[in-house]
């Protein structure tokens, strides 16, 4: 019995505690295949498609992508989408940003979140001037 409820607490603790090593980028691609690329596009060439494209997106500004029309939801989100709000937004979109368009049954494998952001890291936003908005200026 007490074996048990050993196996049950140390379960229940690898459960819970994040994941500390970086993601799988190779996994991640796989995951962004399935889950994402319906709907964005992400690369040299990626532009917006049924969602805004996703180069350099960790650290980007919410909806500054300038070939995609955001929705108001989106538009005064005000957000930067870092680690905490993708994962967040990822899990749960609406409930980051109600009335979001992105209609997303929501992703929370903290494994396969972090296989997703190492892959999203590995596009910069460099070289996208064209399609990514300035910071603000005059
Ligand atoms: C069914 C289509 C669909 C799927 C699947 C989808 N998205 Fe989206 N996504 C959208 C749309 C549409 C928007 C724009 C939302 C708005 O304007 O409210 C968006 C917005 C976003 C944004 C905000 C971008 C910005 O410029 O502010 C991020 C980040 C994002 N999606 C990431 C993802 C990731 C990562 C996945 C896969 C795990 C994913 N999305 C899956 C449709 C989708």
């Amino acid at each position: 019995m007490k074996n048990i409820a050993a196996l049950i607490l140390s379960s229940a603790l690898v459960l819970s505690t994040p994941a500390l090593a970086a993601g799988d980028v190779q996994a991640g691609e796989k995951v962004y295949k399935r889950l994402c690329s319906g709907c964005h596009q992400i690369g040299e060439s990626a532009r917006a498609f049924f969602g805004p494209q996703l180069n350099g997106v960790i650290g980007r500004q919410s909806a500054v992508t300038t070939d995609y029309v955001y929705s108001d939801a989106m538009k005064s989100a005000n957000l930067v989408w870092n680690r905490e709000t993708l994962i967040a937004y990822l899990e749960a979109p609406k409930k980051v940003v109600p009335g979001t368009r992105m209609i997303f049954w929501g992703l929370s494998d903290p494994e396969k979140i972090e296989d997703l952001l190492a892959y999203l890291q590995t596009f910069p936003a460099q070289g996208l001037r064209s399609t990514v908005r300035a910071l603000p200026g005059p």
